[in-house]
C-alpha cells in the first residue's frame, strides 16, 4: 500500500488533479495495488481556509506520505497579499522543508505535436531533452534578502546568489546519475563569466563528472543556452543548472513542446518526493474544463517510476498519452495542431481508457 498526499490547489489545480487521479486509480486496478490518498489544501485555497499558503499540518502529512502530488498554486485573488504570504510561499516550503533539492523537468516532443510547437517542425521534432534544476538554493533562498530603507529614505531590494559545494555536488551526481540512464551528455549552465557562485558551480560540477568517465560534460553560459535552446535544442540531453536559470530555462523548454500544459515535473530529495505539472494555475480558465491534464497525468507516471519504481506502469501510462494524441485529440492549447478538441474531462477519461498492460 502506497500513501500519496494531493494537493490540488488553486486555479486548474483541482480539474487536473481529478484527471490524474482517475489514472491513479485505473492503474491501482490493473496493478491490484493500493494507492491510500489524503487531500489537503495549498496555496490560496489554504489562505482562505487558514490564512497561511500551506499548514505545519499538511507539512507534516507530506513527510507522512511516500509521495506528494501538487496540481498548481496562485491567481489574482491572493496577489496583493504581503509577499511572505503568497500562495507560491507554500511550494517554496514544501520544497526547502522536504529537502526536494533536485527538479527534474523532461521536454519530450511528441511526434504527434511537431506541428503544435512555434518552431520549425525540423527544428523540433525528435527533442528528448532533461532540465535537471536545483531547487532548495541559489537566489530564491539566499541570505541577505529584503527590502530595506537606506538614511536617505530610498528603498533597496536585496536578494543573494548562494552556493555552496555540497549543494552542487550534490545536484551534479544526481545530473550525472540521469544522463548514464540517456544519452550519457551533461550540459551545465551558469554565469561563470560573471558571477562567482558560477565560477564555483563550474568548479565542482567538474570535479563531480571525473566520477562519471562515461558521461560527457559540457558547460555553457545561460545567456548562450537560452539561444541553443531555439537555434538547436537536439544538441541537449541533460542540461544541470541552478534555481533561478532552471526556473526560466524549463520554460523555454517547455515552449519546444507545443505547450507548456503538456510538462510534468518531479522534485527529489534524499528522502521525500513531490510530483507537479510546470505550469501554473492559469486563472483565465479555472473552472471551465478546458485545462490540459496531460502535465498532470505524466507527473503521475514520473511517480510511478520514481517513487514506487513501477516502470512498466509508468510507460503505460506514457503509452496512454502518446496513443490519444495519436488519435488527434486536443485540449484547446493543442488545437492548432488539429484534431478534435476535447474538454479537460474527455482528455482525462480517453487516456484511461488507452491504459494497457
Ligand atoms: C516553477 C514556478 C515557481 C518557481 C513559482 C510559482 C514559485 O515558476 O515551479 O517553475 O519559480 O519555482
Ligand atoms: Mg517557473
Amino acid at each position: 500500500m502506497y500513501k500519496v498526499l494531493v494537493l490540488p490547489g488553486d486555479g486548474v489545480g483541482p480539474e487536473i488533479m481529478s484527471e490524474a487521479r482517475k489514472v491513479l486509480t485505473k492503474v491501482a486496478q490493473m496493478a491490484h495495488l493500493v494507492f491510500e490518498t489524503k487531500e489537503a489544501f495549498v496555496g490560496g485555497a489554504s489562505i482562505d481556509q487558514i490564512g497561511a499558503p500551506i499548514s505545519d499540518e499538511v507539512l507534516r502529512e507530506a513527510k507522512a506520505s511516500d509521495a506528494v502530488l501538487l496540481g498548481a498554486v496562485g491567481g489574482p485573488k491572493w496577489d496583493q497579499l504581503d509577499y511572505s504570504l503568497r500562495p507560491e510561499q507554500a511550494l517554496l516550503r514544501l520544497r526547502k522543508e522536504l529537502e526536494l533539492y533536485a527538479n527534474l523537468r523532461p521536454a519530450t516532443v511528441d511526434p504527434s505535436l511537431v506541428d503544435a510547437s512555434t518552431l520549425k517542425r525540423e527544428v523540433v521534432e525528435g527533442v528528448d531533452l532533461l532540465v535537471v534544476r536545483e531547487l532548495t538554493g541559489g537566489i530564491y533562498f539566499g541570505k541577505p534578502k529584503g527590502i530595506e530603507k537606506g538614511n536617505d529614505g530610498a528603498e533597496r531590494g536585496v536578494n543573494t546568489e548562494v552556493y555552496s559545494t555540497g549543494e552542487i555536488e550534490r545536484i551534479a551526481r544526481k545530473a550525472f546519475e540521469f544522463a548514464r540512464k540517456r544519452k550519457r551528455k551533461v550540459t551545465s549552465v551558469d554565469k561563470a563569466n560573471i558571477l562567482e557562485s558560477s565560477v564555483l558551480w563550474r568548479k565542482v560540477v567538474t570535479q563531480v563528472s571525473k566520477r562519471f568517465p562515461d558521461v560527457s560534460l559540457t558547460h555553457l553560459y545561460v545567456d548562450n543556452c537560452a539561444m541553443q535552446l531555439i537555434r538547436d535544442p537536439k544538441q541537449f540531453d541533460v542540461i544541470v543548472t541552478t534555481n533561478l536559470f532552471g526556473d526560466i530555462l524549463s520554460d523555454e523548454a517547455a515552449m519546444l513542446t507545443g505547450s507548456i500544459g503538456m510538462l510534468p515535473s518531479a522534485s527529489l530529495g534524499d528522502r521525500y518526493a513531490l510530483y507537479e505539472p510546470v505550469h501554473g494555475s492559469a486563472p483565465d480558465i479555472a473552472g471551465k474544463n478546458q485545462a490540459n491534464p496531460i502535465a498532470t497525468i505524466l507527473s503521475v507516471a514520473m511517480m510511478l517510476q520514481y517513487t514506487f519504481q513501477l516502470h512498466d506502469l509508468a510507460l503505460a501510462v506514457e503509452g496512454a498519452v502518446r496513443q490519444v494524441l495519436k488519435e488527434g485529440y486536443r485540449t484547446l492549447d493543442l488545437v492548432s495542431s488539429g484534431g478534435n478538441s476535447v474538454s479537460c474531462s474527455q482528455m482525462g477519461d480517453v487516456i484511461v481508457e488507452r491504459i494497457k498492460h
